[in-house]
Protein backbone atom coordinates (compact mmCIF):
# COMPACT_ATOMS: atom_id res chain seq x y z
CA UNK A 1 0.00 0.00 0.00
CA UNK A 2 1.09 3.50 -1.09
CA UNK A 3 1.20 4.85 2.36
CA UNK A 4 3.32 2.05 3.69
CA UNK A 5 5.33 2.56 0.96
CA UNK A 6 6.05 5.63 2.19
CA UNK A 7 6.96 4.48 5.95
CA UNK A 8 3.91 6.07 6.86
CA UNK A 9 1.78 3.58 10.22
CA UNK A 10 -0.09 5.43 12.59
CA UNK A 11 2.64 5.54 14.43
CA UNK A 12 5.62 7.35 12.13
CA UNK A 13 4.36 10.69 13.66
CA UNK A 14 6.32 9.97 17.04
CA UNK A 15 10.19 10.00 15.29
CA UNK A 16 9.12 13.40 14.20
CA UNK A 17 9.41 17.01 15.76
CA UNK A 18 6.71 17.74 17.66
CA UNK A 19 4.58 21.29 19.31
CA UNK A 20 2.05 21.30 21.78
CA UNK A 21 3.01 17.97 23.63
CA UNK A 22 1.64 18.34 26.98
CA UNK A 23 3.78 16.81 30.15
CA UNK A 24 2.11 13.77 31.34
CA UNK A 25 3.84 12.73 35.02
CA UNK A 26 3.16 9.18 34.49
CA UNK A 27 4.21 8.02 30.68
CA UNK A 28 3.49 4.39 31.87
CA UNK A 29 -0.36 5.23 32.48
CA UNK A 30 -0.74 7.21 29.52
CA UNK A 31 0.54 4.24 27.53
CA UNK A 32 -2.16 2.00 29.20
CA UNK A 33 -5.02 4.24 28.58
CA UNK A 34 -3.71 4.56 24.70
CA UNK A 35 -3.86 0.83 24.20
CA UNK A 36 -7.26 0.73 26.12
CA UNK A 37 -8.80 3.79 23.57
CA UNK A 38 -6.97 1.52 20.75
CA UNK A 39 -9.15 -1.87 21.60
CA UNK A 40 -12.92 0.29 21.47
CA UNK A 41 -15.36 0.74 18.92
CA UNK A 42 -14.50 3.65 16.41
CA UNK A 43 -16.63 6.72 16.65
CA UNK A 44 -17.16 7.22 12.98
CA UNK A 45 -17.48 4.66 10.05
CA UNK A 46 -15.61 4.57 6.78
CA UNK A 47 -18.29 4.54 4.84
CA UNK A 48 -19.48 7.95 6.68
CA UNK A 49 -16.02 9.47 6.32
CA UNK A 50 -16.02 8.62 2.27
CA UNK A 51 -19.43 10.05 1.74
CA UNK A 52 -18.12 13.36 3.53
CA UNK A 53 -14.85 13.16 1.22
CA UNK A 54 -17.29 12.89 -1.86
CA UNK A 55 -19.35 16.05 -0.44
CA UNK A 56 -16.29 18.12 0.26
CA UNK A 57 -15.54 17.58 -3.65
CA UNK A 58 -18.44 18.82 -4.70
CA UNK A 59 -17.64 22.18 -2.58
CA UNK A 60 -14.01 21.92 -4.26
CA UNK A 61 -15.52 21.91 -7.61
CA UNK A 62 -17.77 24.83 -7.00
CA UNK A 63 -21.16 23.26 -6.86
CA UNK A 64 -21.50 22.73 -2.70
CA UNK A 65 -21.03 25.34 0.11
CA UNK A 66 -19.27 24.37 3.77
CA UNK A 67 -20.88 25.47 6.79
CA UNK A 68 -18.38 24.19 9.32
CA UNK A 69 -18.65 25.01 13.38
CA UNK A 70 -19.10 24.57 17.36
CA UNK A 71 -17.39 25.55 20.20
CA UNK A 72 -14.00 26.57 20.38
CA UNK A 73 -13.69 23.62 23.32
CA UNK A 74 -16.52 20.99 24.30
CA UNK A 75 -16.47 21.22 28.32
CA UNK A 76 -16.59 17.98 30.49
CA UNK A 77 -18.76 20.00 32.60
CA UNK A 78 -20.93 21.48 30.18
CA UNK A 79 -22.10 18.23 28.10
CA UNK A 80 -26.28 18.55 28.33
CA UNK A 81 -28.68 17.94 25.69
CA UNK A 82 -29.74 21.26 26.23
CA UNK A 83 -26.24 22.70 24.56
CA UNK A 84 -26.40 19.95 22.35
CA UNK A 85 -29.70 20.43 20.32
CA UNK A 86 -29.70 24.48 21.26
CA UNK A 87 -26.40 24.10 18.83
CA UNK A 88 -27.83 22.03 16.39
CA UNK A 89 -31.01 23.55 16.09
CA UNK A 90 -28.62 27.15 15.28
CA UNK A 91 -26.82 25.16 12.75
CA UNK A 92 -29.72 24.11 11.22
CA UNK A 93 -31.24 27.45 10.64
CA UNK A 94 -27.70 29.11 9.38
CA UNK A 95 -27.85 25.34 7.04
CA UNK A 96 -31.08 26.58 5.48
CA UNK A 97 -30.16 29.97 4.74
CA UNK A 98 -27.89 29.61 3.13
CA UNK A 99 -29.12 26.83 0.93
CA UNK A 100 -31.74 28.67 0.11
CA UNK A 101 -29.56 31.46 -0.77
CA UNK A 102 -27.10 29.89 -3.00
CA UNK A 103 -29.38 27.11 -4.32
CA UNK A 104 -26.46 24.70 -3.70
CA UNK A 105 -26.37 21.97 -0.81
CA UNK A 106 -24.77 23.01 2.37
CA UNK A 107 -22.09 20.51 3.71
CA UNK A 108 -22.64 20.65 7.78
CA UNK A 109 -19.70 19.66 9.54
CA UNK A 110 -19.84 20.81 13.32
CA UNK A 111 -16.75 21.85 15.65
CA UNK A 112 -18.50 18.79 18.16
CA UNK A 113 -17.98 15.36 19.50
CA UNK A 114 -13.72 15.53 19.78
CA UNK A 115 -13.18 19.10 19.80
CA UNK A 116 -10.70 18.90 23.52
CA UNK A 117 -7.50 19.63 22.73
CA UNK A 118 -6.50 22.91 22.49
CA UNK A 119 -2.92 24.74 20.96
CA UNK A 120 -1.58 27.37 23.69
CA UNK A 121 0.27 30.57 22.91
CA UNK A 122 2.18 30.54 25.98
CA UNK A 123 2.92 26.97 28.12
CA UNK A 124 1.98 28.64 31.20
CA UNK A 125 -0.44 31.22 32.64
CA UNK A 126 0.04 33.77 35.41
CA UNK A 127 -2.15 35.09 37.93
CA UNK A 128 -2.07 36.98 41.22
CA UNK A 129 2.24 35.90 41.03
CA UNK A 130 1.25 32.12 40.91
CA UNK A 131 2.91 30.62 37.40
CA UNK A 132 1.37 27.22 36.79
CA UNK A 133 1.06 25.27 33.38
CA UNK A 134 -1.54 26.58 31.01
CA UNK A 135 -5.35 24.48 30.39
CA UNK A 136 -4.86 23.01 27.29
CA UNK A 137 -8.16 21.83 27.08
CA UNK A 138 -10.24 19.06 29.14
CA UNK A 139 -9.11 15.94 27.16
CA UNK A 140 -5.52 16.83 29.12
CA UNK A 141 -6.19 18.72 32.12
CA UNK A 142 -8.72 21.09 33.65
CA UNK A 143 -9.20 24.54 33.80
CA UNK A 144 -9.38 25.65 37.30
CA UNK A 145 -6.54 27.38 38.09
CA UNK A 146 -5.01 25.16 40.88
CA UNK A 147 -2.09 22.89 40.58
CA UNK A 148 -3.36 19.79 40.67
CA UNK A 149 -6.17 20.42 38.18
CA UNK A 150 -3.25 21.68 35.44
CA UNK A 151 -1.30 18.37 35.85
CA UNK A 152 -2.46 16.44 32.60
CA UNK A 153 -4.42 12.93 33.56
CA UNK A 154 -4.52 10.45 31.14
CA UNK A 155 -8.36 9.68 32.66
CA UNK A 156 -9.48 12.43 30.43
CA UNK A 157 -8.67 10.78 27.44
CA UNK A 158 -11.09 8.04 28.47
CA UNK A 159 -14.00 10.67 29.27
CA UNK A 160 -13.36 12.68 26.00
CA UNK A 161 -13.88 9.58 24.16
CA UNK A 162 -17.79 8.46 26.21
CA UNK A 163 -18.46 12.39 25.83
CA UNK A 164 -17.92 12.23 21.78
CA UNK A 165 -19.99 9.35 21.89
CA UNK A 166 -22.55 10.42 23.34
CA UNK A 167 -22.71 13.43 21.86
CA UNK A 168 -22.46 11.82 18.52
CA UNK A 169 -25.60 9.68 19.39
CA UNK A 170 -27.35 12.10 20.37
CA UNK A 171 -26.66 14.56 16.99
CA UNK A 172 -27.07 11.20 14.96
CA UNK A 173 -30.94 11.05 16.26
CA UNK A 174 -31.45 14.70 15.72
CA UNK A 175 -30.00 14.46 11.91
CA UNK A 176 -31.88 11.18 11.21
CA UNK A 177 -34.78 10.61 13.68
CA UNK A 178 -37.41 13.59 12.54
CA UNK A 179 -35.83 16.40 13.82
CA UNK A 180 -34.16 17.42 10.86
CA UNK A 181 -37.32 17.40 9.02
CA UNK A 182 -38.02 20.44 6.08
CA UNK A 183 -41.50 20.19 7.30
CA UNK A 184 -40.38 21.25 11.41
CA UNK A 185 -38.58 24.27 9.81
CA UNK A 186 -40.33 26.62 11.80
CA UNK A 187 -39.93 24.96 14.80
CA UNK A 188 -36.40 25.42 14.98
CA UNK A 189 -35.91 28.79 16.36
CA UNK A 190 -34.78 29.16 19.96
CA UNK A 191 -37.45 30.79 22.32
CA UNK A 192 -34.91 33.46 23.41
CA UNK A 193 -34.49 34.43 19.59
CA UNK A 194 -38.09 34.88 18.79
CA UNK A 195 -38.76 38.66 18.75
CA UNK A 196 -35.20 39.26 16.67
CA UNK A 197 -34.73 40.74 13.10
CA UNK A 198 -33.03 37.12 12.71
CA UNK A 199 -35.86 35.29 13.41
CA UNK A 200 -38.16 37.39 11.94
CA UNK A 201 -35.78 37.24 8.75
CA UNK A 202 -36.00 33.14 9.06
CA UNK A 203 -39.29 33.54 9.09
CA UNK A 204 -39.73 34.63 5.67
CA UNK A 205 -37.56 32.20 4.35
CA UNK A 206 -39.30 28.93 6.58
CA UNK A 207 -42.82 30.67 4.91
CA UNK A 208 -41.30 29.87 1.64
CA UNK A 209 -40.02 26.75 2.62
CA UNK A 210 -43.64 25.49 4.13
CA UNK A 211 -44.95 26.57 0.53
CA UNK A 212 -42.81 24.81 -1.86
CA UNK A 213 -43.23 21.61 0.33
CA UNK A 214 -46.86 22.21 0.25
CA UNK A 215 -46.77 22.55 -3.62
CA UNK A 216 -44.33 19.41 -3.68
CA UNK A 217 -46.61 17.50 -1.72
CA UNK A 218 -49.70 18.08 -4.11
CA UNK A 219 -47.42 16.64 -6.50
CA UNK A 220 -46.98 13.67 -4.48
CA UNK A 221 -43.71 14.50 -3.19
CA UNK A 222 -43.47 14.65 0.84
CA UNK A 223 -41.13 13.86 3.41
CA UNK A 224 -42.56 10.26 3.98
CA UNK A 225 -41.47 9.56 0.35
CA UNK A 226 -38.34 11.45 -0.05
CA UNK A 227 -36.15 10.68 2.92
CA UNK A 228 -33.65 14.13 1.99
CA UNK A 229 -36.86 16.38 2.86
CA UNK A 230 -36.61 14.48 6.97
CA UNK A 231 -33.09 14.21 7.40
CA UNK A 232 -30.12 15.13 6.73
CA UNK A 233 -26.08 14.69 7.06
CA UNK A 234 -23.95 15.36 9.70
CA UNK A 235 -20.80 15.14 10.17
CA UNK A 236 -18.45 16.14 13.14
CA UNK A 237 -15.00 17.49 13.25
CA UNK A 238 -11.77 18.52 15.32
CA UNK A 239 -8.25 19.89 15.42
CA UNK A 240 -6.25 16.62 15.32
CA UNK A 241 -3.33 18.01 18.10
CA UNK A 242 -3.31 14.91 21.03
CA UNK A 243 -2.20 12.47 18.81
CA UNK A 244 -1.84 9.79 21.11
CA UNK A 245 -5.95 10.13 21.01
CA UNK A 246 -5.81 9.79 17.32
CA UNK A 247 -3.33 6.99 16.90
CA UNK A 248 -5.30 5.13 19.31
CA UNK A 249 -8.48 5.69 17.16
CA UNK A 250 -6.90 4.71 13.65
CA UNK A 251 -8.33 1.62 12.31
CA UNK A 252 -8.03 -0.19 8.95
CA UNK A 253 -11.12 -0.32 7.38
CA UNK A 254 -11.98 -3.74 6.47
CA UNK A 255 -13.22 -3.34 2.85
CA UNK A 256 -10.48 -0.72 1.44
CA UNK A 257 -7.40 -2.43 3.80
CA UNK A 258 -6.89 1.63 4.39
CA UNK A 259 -6.41 3.48 7.42
CA UNK A 260 -8.89 5.87 8.95
CA UNK A 261 -8.78 8.11 12.00
CA UNK A 262 -12.21 7.30 13.44
CA UNK A 263 -11.71 10.32 16.54
CA UNK A 264 -14.31 12.29 14.13
CA UNK A 265 -15.57 12.64 9.81
CA UNK A 266 -12.82 15.26 9.80
CA UNK A 267 -9.71 16.13 11.28
CA UNK A 268 -7.53 19.80 10.99
CA UNK A 269 -3.85 20.64 11.38
CA UNK A 270 -4.33 24.02 13.69
CA UNK A 271 -1.81 26.79 12.27
CA UNK A 272 0.47 25.94 15.11
CA UNK A 273 0.98 22.72 14.30
CA UNK A 274 1.19 22.72 10.44
CA UNK A 275 5.23 22.37 10.42
CA UNK A 276 5.65 20.09 6.78
CA UNK A 277 7.79 18.27 8.92
CA UNK A 278 6.64 18.10 12.21
CA UNK A 279 4.52 15.10 14.32
CA UNK A 280 1.26 16.32 12.84
CA UNK A 281 1.53 16.43 9.28
CA UNK A 282 3.33 13.19 9.09
CA UNK A 283 0.17 11.67 11.20
CA UNK A 284 -2.34 12.85 8.75
CA UNK A 285 -0.87 12.30 5.73
CA UNK A 286 -1.32 8.53 6.23
CA UNK A 287 -5.35 8.72 7.28
CA UNK A 288 -7.46 8.78 4.18
CA UNK A 289 -10.27 11.35 5.87
CA UNK A 290 -10.72 14.82 4.94
CA UNK A 291 -8.74 16.89 6.51
CA UNK A 292 -8.11 20.74 7.03
CA UNK A 293 -4.77 22.86 7.52
CA UNK A 294 -5.48 26.39 9.04
CA UNK A 295 -3.55 29.12 7.29
CA UNK A 296 -3.24 32.41 9.05
CA UNK A 297 -0.61 35.35 8.49
CA UNK A 298 2.96 33.30 8.80
CA UNK A 299 1.90 30.71 5.78
CA UNK A 300 4.13 31.02 2.84
CA UNK A 301 3.23 29.94 -0.90
CA UNK A 302 6.33 27.71 -0.51
CA UNK A 303 4.91 25.77 2.46
CA UNK A 304 1.28 25.68 1.36
CA UNK A 305 2.56 24.24 -1.49
CA UNK A 306 4.73 21.59 -0.12
CA UNK A 307 1.99 21.28 2.59
CA UNK A 308 -0.71 20.24 -0.25
CA UNK A 309 2.33 17.94 -1.62
CA UNK A 310 2.59 15.95 1.00
CA UNK A 311 -0.86 15.51 2.34
CA UNK A 312 -2.53 15.24 -0.89
CA UNK A 313 -0.42 13.94 -3.85
CA UNK A 314 -2.79 12.37 -5.81
CA UNK A 315 -5.12 16.15 -6.12
CA UNK A 316 -7.91 14.51 -5.01
CA UNK A 317 -11.00 17.15 -4.82
CA UNK A 318 -12.54 16.81 -0.81
CA UNK A 319 -9.32 15.48 0.84
CA UNK A 320 -7.95 18.89 1.46
CA UNK A 321 -9.74 21.96 2.87
CA UNK A 322 -7.52 25.20 3.94
CA UNK A 323 -9.09 27.04 6.78
CA UNK A 324 -7.76 30.86 6.00
CA UNK A 325 -7.26 33.06 9.08
CA UNK A 326 -6.21 36.27 8.80
CA UNK A 327 -8.00 39.06 10.65
CA UNK A 328 -9.76 41.47 8.79
CA UNK A 329 -7.26 44.05 8.16
CA UNK A 330 -4.94 41.14 7.06
CA UNK A 331 -6.86 39.06 4.49
CA UNK A 332 -7.20 40.99 1.56
CA UNK A 333 -3.37 41.33 1.01
CA UNK A 334 -2.71 37.87 2.59
CA UNK A 335 -5.13 35.62 0.65
CA UNK A 336 -4.58 36.38 -3.15
CA UNK A 337 -1.13 35.07 -3.03
CA UNK A 338 -2.04 31.66 -1.74
CA UNK A 339 -4.64 31.08 -4.02
CA UNK A 340 -2.75 32.39 -7.27
CA UNK A 341 0.07 29.85 -5.96
CA UNK A 342 -2.90 26.45 -5.64
CA UNK A 343 -4.20 27.85 -9.13
CA UNK A 344 -1.40 27.73 -10.96
CA UNK A 345 -0.06 24.46 -9.82
CA UNK A 346 -4.21 23.31 -10.44
CA UNK A 347 -4.10 21.75 -6.95
CA UNK A 348 -7.94 21.23 -6.06
CA UNK A 349 -8.84 22.08 -3.11
CA UNK A 350 -11.90 23.67 -1.18
CA UNK A 351 -11.30 27.24 0.56
CA UNK A 352 -12.76 28.16 3.62
CA UNK A 353 -13.06 31.00 5.79
CA UNK A 354 -12.38 31.13 9.93
CA UNK A 355 -13.10 34.73 10.89
CA UNK A 356 -12.76 34.29 14.54
CA UNK A 357 -8.95 33.52 15.41
CA UNK A 358 -6.99 36.14 13.39
CA UNK A 359 -9.96 38.52 15.50
CA UNK A 360 -8.90 37.83 18.54
CA UNK A 361 -8.60 40.89 21.14
CA UNK A 362 -8.31 41.50 24.80
CA UNK A 363 -11.21 44.13 25.63
CA UNK A 364 -10.55 47.01 28.15
CA UNK A 365 -11.46 45.11 31.26
CA UNK A 366 -9.55 42.25 30.41
CA UNK A 367 -12.21 39.67 28.20
CA UNK A 368 -10.72 37.64 24.96
CA UNK A 369 -12.99 38.70 22.70
CA UNK A 370 -13.81 39.15 19.46
CA UNK A 371 -15.47 42.38 17.45
CA UNK A 372 -18.50 40.94 15.38
CA UNK A 373 -18.18 43.76 12.77
CA UNK A 374 -14.46 42.25 12.62
CA UNK A 375 -15.64 38.78 11.78
CA UNK A 376 -17.98 39.90 9.45
CA UNK A 377 -15.69 42.01 7.61
CA UNK A 378 -13.33 39.00 7.13
CA UNK A 379 -15.85 37.19 6.02
CA UNK A 380 -16.51 39.74 3.30
CA UNK A 381 -13.33 40.20 2.21
CA UNK A 382 -13.09 36.35 1.81
CA UNK A 383 -15.85 36.19 -0.78
CA UNK A 384 -14.60 39.31 -2.31
CA UNK A 385 -10.71 37.91 -2.95
CA UNK A 386 -12.38 34.52 -4.17
CA UNK A 387 -14.75 36.50 -6.73
CA UNK A 388 -11.85 38.23 -8.37
CA UNK A 389 -10.05 35.65 -8.13
CA UNK A 390 -12.44 33.84 -9.99
CA UNK A 391 -12.33 30.66 -7.42
CA UNK A 392 -15.14 29.19 -5.06
CA UNK A 393 -15.31 30.90 -1.77
CA UNK A 394 -15.90 27.41 -0.80
CA UNK A 395 -17.54 27.93 3.12
CA UNK A 396 -17.01 29.02 6.16
CA UNK A 397 -15.28 27.58 9.75
CA UNK A 398 -16.38 29.50 12.85
CA UNK A 399 -16.77 29.58 16.84
CA UNK A 400 -20.31 29.20 17.82
CA UNK A 401 -22.74 28.20 20.44
CA UNK A 402 -26.73 27.99 20.37
CA UNK A 403 -26.75 29.65 23.71
CA UNK A 404 -27.48 33.69 24.88
CA UNK A 405 -23.73 34.02 25.55
CA UNK A 406 -21.94 37.40 26.05
CA UNK A 407 -18.66 36.26 24.69
CA UNK A 408 -17.76 38.71 21.18
CA UNK A 409 -19.39 42.39 21.29
CA UNK A 410 -21.52 43.70 18.69
CA UNK A 411 -24.54 42.20 16.80
CA UNK A 412 -27.54 43.55 15.84
CA UNK A 413 -30.09 41.75 18.10
CA UNK A 414 -28.39 42.62 21.27
CA UNK A 415 -25.37 44.56 20.62
CA UNK A 416 -23.08 43.42 23.19
CA UNK A 417 -20.73 46.05 24.32
CA UNK A 418 -17.32 45.68 26.16
CA UNK A 419 -19.37 46.23 29.76
CA UNK A 420 -21.86 43.15 28.90
CA UNK A 421 -19.29 40.29 28.06
CA UNK A 422 -19.10 39.74 31.47
CA UNK A 423 -22.90 38.42 31.89
CA UNK A 424 -22.48 35.64 30.28
CA UNK A 425 -18.88 34.45 29.08
CA UNK A 426 -19.27 30.90 29.35
CA UNK A 427 -16.24 29.71 26.70
CA UNK A 428 -13.36 27.47 27.91
CA UNK A 429 -11.41 28.82 25.65
CA UNK A 430 -12.20 31.74 22.61
CA UNK A 431 -14.77 33.77 22.59
CA UNK A 432 -17.61 32.50 20.44
CA UNK A 433 -20.59 33.76 18.59
CA UNK A 434 -23.92 34.08 20.41
CA UNK A 435 -27.28 32.24 18.50
CA UNK A 436 -28.34 35.52 17.36
CA UNK A 437 -25.22 36.59 16.01
CA UNK A 438 -24.31 33.10 14.12
CA UNK A 439 -27.61 33.78 12.14
CA UNK A 440 -26.79 37.08 11.33
CA UNK A 441 -23.39 36.26 10.01
CA UNK A 442 -25.46 33.69 8.02
CA UNK A 443 -27.35 36.30 6.49
CA UNK A 444 -24.86 38.54 5.88
CA UNK A 445 -22.52 35.19 3.76
CA UNK A 446 -26.30 33.85 2.20
CA UNK A 447 -26.25 38.02 0.51
CA UNK A 448 -23.33 37.01 -0.93
CA UNK A 449 -24.20 33.45 -2.30
CA UNK A 450 -27.35 34.81 -3.71
CA UNK A 451 -24.96 37.25 -5.50
CA UNK A 452 -22.70 34.65 -6.88
CA UNK A 453 -25.98 32.04 -7.63
CA UNK A 454 -27.30 35.46 -9.81
CA UNK A 455 -24.12 35.23 -11.55
CA UNK A 456 -23.90 31.36 -12.25
CA UNK A 457 -27.59 31.82 -13.76
CA UNK A 458 -26.26 34.57 -15.64
CA UNK A 459 -23.76 32.42 -17.40
CA UNK A 460 -25.33 29.77 -17.99
C1 LIG B 1 -8.99 26.74 16.76
O1 LIG B 1 -9.54 26.48 15.68
O2 LIG B 1 -9.56 26.69 17.86
C2 LIG B 1 -7.57 27.20 16.72
C3 LIG B 1 -6.77 27.12 17.77
O3 LIG B 1 -7.25 27.72 15.53
P1 LIG B 1 -5.82 28.11 14.90
O4 LIG B 1 -5.03 26.86 14.83
O5 LIG B 1 -6.24 28.62 13.53
O6 LIG B 1 -5.23 29.19 15.75
CO1 LIG C 1 -10.51 28.74 19.08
Amino acid sequence: MNTHANNWSPASWRGKPIRQVPEYPDEQKLREVEEKLSTFPPLVFAGEVRQLKRELAEVAEGRAFLLQGGDCAESFAEHTADNIRDFFRVFLQMAVVLTYAGGQPVVKLGRIAGQFAKPRSEPTETRGGITLPSYRGDIINGIEFDEAARVPDPHRLLQAYRQSAATLNLLRAFASGGYANLEHVHRWTLGFLKDSPAAERFREIADRITDSLRFMRACGITAETTPQLRTTSFYTSHEALLLGYEQALTRVDSTTGEHYATSGHFLWIGDRTRDPAGAHVEFMRGVKNPIGIKAGPSMTTDDLLKLIDILNPANEPGRLTIITRFGADKAADGLPPLIRAVQREGRKVVWSCDPMHGNTIRSANGYKTRPFERVLSEVQTFMQVHAAEGTHAGGIHIEMTGKNVTECTGGAVQSISEADLCDRYHTHCDPRLNAAQALELAFLVAEELAQSATRRAAAE
